[in-house]
């Protein structure tokens, strides 16, 4: 009985963990893992001080080795994640523009952020995602200057928030080759650096116990404006 009581909750919490496998840009993907630093597994980075906070365990290394994809300032991106019940935000940033994202490891300033959702209409992100098999679209800045990016595509879990360093980080970076007229975007930030593990958007000891989810936005401050 309590071997299999365990049994069911490790498969619980395996499949929870999640990585970022794939992405679209205006619909179309360059494939499975391609334009991705693919994370060594799918657990989540707790330590928010680490360099793997930029861009998942390993993620710093340069050369990467992985392709750099195509896109244009204001294209539809579509990541696809494996969908996780754990509920939290999702939130996106740029990194650059760099001369070659592969040989960029994107640790320190210089990260803007380009899209976040917390909690709308009654659902976390993770949860509309969960509906849309993983999926969660949402447009590049329409105003970049054209050069090398890396995009990291952040999915915060915050079922275990309640204690320090409890928060978990599932983080996937792409490299894009982005063409646009010009901008410059504000403000930026330096990861790590930017979070703390006791932020209020990372630990929220009353997270089951009167947290108002709708009080929430995620961290890595406010959503940059380019121009
Ligand atoms: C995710 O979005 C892409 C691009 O629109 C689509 O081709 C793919 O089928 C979607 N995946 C799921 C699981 O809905």
């Amino acid at each position: 009985m309590h071997k299999s009581t365990l049994v069911v909750s490790l498969a619980a919490a395996v499949s929870a963990h999640q990585n970022l496998h794939q992405f679209w840009v205006n619909g179309v993907s360059p494939g499975y893992e391609i334009g991705i630093r693919r994370a060594p597994s799918n657990s989540p980075v707790t330590d928010v001080k680490s360099n793997d906070i930029v861009c998942n365990v390993g993620g710093d290394k340069v050369p990467s080795g992985v392709e750099t994809i195509p896109a244009r300032a204001g294209d539809k991106i579509t990541v696809g994640w494996d969908p996780s019940g754990h509920p939290g935000p999702i939130t996106h940033f740029l990194y650059g523009p760099v001369d070659d994202a592969a040989k960029a490891s994107g640790v320190g300033a210089g990260w803007f952020k380009v899209d976040e959702r917390d909690y709308v209409d009654g659902h976390w992100a993770n949860e509309v995602m969960q509906n849309n098999g993983g999926n969660y679209t949402f447009s590049l800045p329409a105003s970049l200057k054209s050069g090398d990016y890396l995009l990291r595509s952040e999915m915060l879990a915050l079922h275990a928030a309640q204690t320090v360093g409890g928060a978990q980080f599932y983080i996937g970076c792409m490299q894009l080759k982005i063409t646009g007229s010009g901008g410059n975007c504000s403000p930026t930030i330096s990861l790590p650096g930017a979070y703390n593990a006791e932020d209020k958007n990372i630990y929220i000891p009353d997270v089951y116990n009167g947290f108002d989810p709708t009080t929430y936005s995620a961290p890595g401050g406010p959503v940059a404006s380019c121009k």
